[in-house]
């Protein structure tokens, strides 16, 4: 397919080194419409600034330069690959969750923008019960990039946590992360959820895979054909993540330990009764900014199990 992605280093070969950086970025804002992609203008935006080594700024003062064949053939081949649907962050590599930035590959979920609502739902638990300055045991299962660990470790100072993954890829890269962001009261454990891990935590979180196994292949294309399988499969029903939680959630948890999860959209009351099962006592479901219940929380009381 060759488009207006290939336009700049077209005009180049054909001696007519006139292409600006403006007009390549309205010729792949263009494209990208033209192909039915939800942002175009700004993924155009990111990915001729990253093509050119040029952030926000210098990319708008940059518009009515023109572009060197190196860098025609640069943007080109971003553009292409967005085109198969590679989501814009796999294809910088990065991606800004909780003003944290995070390096990502094709081992790592891309971090979401709701999964924020589960950092808040436990820094609010946490701001309700005492400090932030709590010396709180950690844990994150299933940490992928480390985005809810690292994120939680930056709000709560003298927190220190455990992030688990059966992804030794997506491990290193947790560690990688952390290290960049001078994390150095989080570590990383290969294991199945928790089967690793000794109690007692004070707040166990997690991200789980939730996507019925059947649904998977009705996923966009950038989820579907980009995000690892491991990370989306939650089962026939979605639940098999949630269920392996609940069944060591309880002896996990400090006594008034709060475990907080990320939902998929519907699977509230299910998930909330895998904890109540198990003598933990679920809240109300924080939403998220579309209004989807995202965050479950659940407490272990004195008296629970
Ligand atoms: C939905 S992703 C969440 C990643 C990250 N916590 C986030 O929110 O961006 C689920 C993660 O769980 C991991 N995972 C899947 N099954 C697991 C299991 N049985 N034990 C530990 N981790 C698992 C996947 O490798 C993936 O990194």
């Amino acid at each position: 397919m060759i488009s207006v992605v290939d336009t700049a280093a077209h005009a180049w070969r054909a001696g007519a080194q006139t292409v600006s950086v403006g007009a390549v970025r309205r010729a792949l804002a263009a494209k990208f419409h033209a192909a039915g992609l939800d942002s175009p203008e700004l993924d155009a935006r990111i990915l001729v600034g990253h093509a050119l080594g040029l952030d926000h700024t210098a990319l708008a003062a940059a518009e009515a330069r023109l572009l060197d064949f190196e860098e025609a053939d640069a943007v080109a081949a971003l553009a292409r690959r967005r085109l198969t649907r590679e989501p814009v962050a796999r294809i910088v590599g990065a991606r800004e969750f909780w003003g944290l930035r995070l390096r990502l590959d094709a081992a790592t979920l891309v971090p979401r923008p709701e999964t924020e609502t589960v950092v808040e739902a436990a820094l609010a638990a946490v701001d309700a019960g005492g400090s932030r300055a709590r010396r709180l045991r950690i844990a994150d299962l299933g940490t992928g990039s480390g985005a809810l660990l690292l994120a939680l470790l930056t709000e709560l100072p003298n927190a220190y946590g455990v992030g688990t993954d059966t992804s030794t890829r997506a491990l290193c890269l947790a560690r990688e992360n952390a290290r960049h962001l001078r994390l150095t009261r989080a570590a990383f454990l290969a294991c199945d959820m928790a089967a690793a891990l000794r109690a007692p935590f004070d707040l166990i979180v997690s991200n789980p895979p939730y996507v019925a196994s059947g649904d998977i292949a009705a996923l966009t294309p950038e989820v579907r054909d980009f995000d690892p399988r491991v990370a989306l499969d939650g089962g026939s029903d979605g639940l098999a993540g949630y269920r392996s939680i609940a069944a060591t959630a309880s002896a996990l948890l400090a006594v008034g330990g709060i475990i907080v999860v990320e939902l998929g959209a519907g699977q509230a009351q299910a998930v909330a009764a895998l904890f109540a099962a198990v003598g933990l006592a679920p809240r109300p479901p924080r939403h998220d900014l579309n209004d989807i219940p995202r965050a479950l929380l659940a407490a272990k009381s004195a008296a629970g199990a």
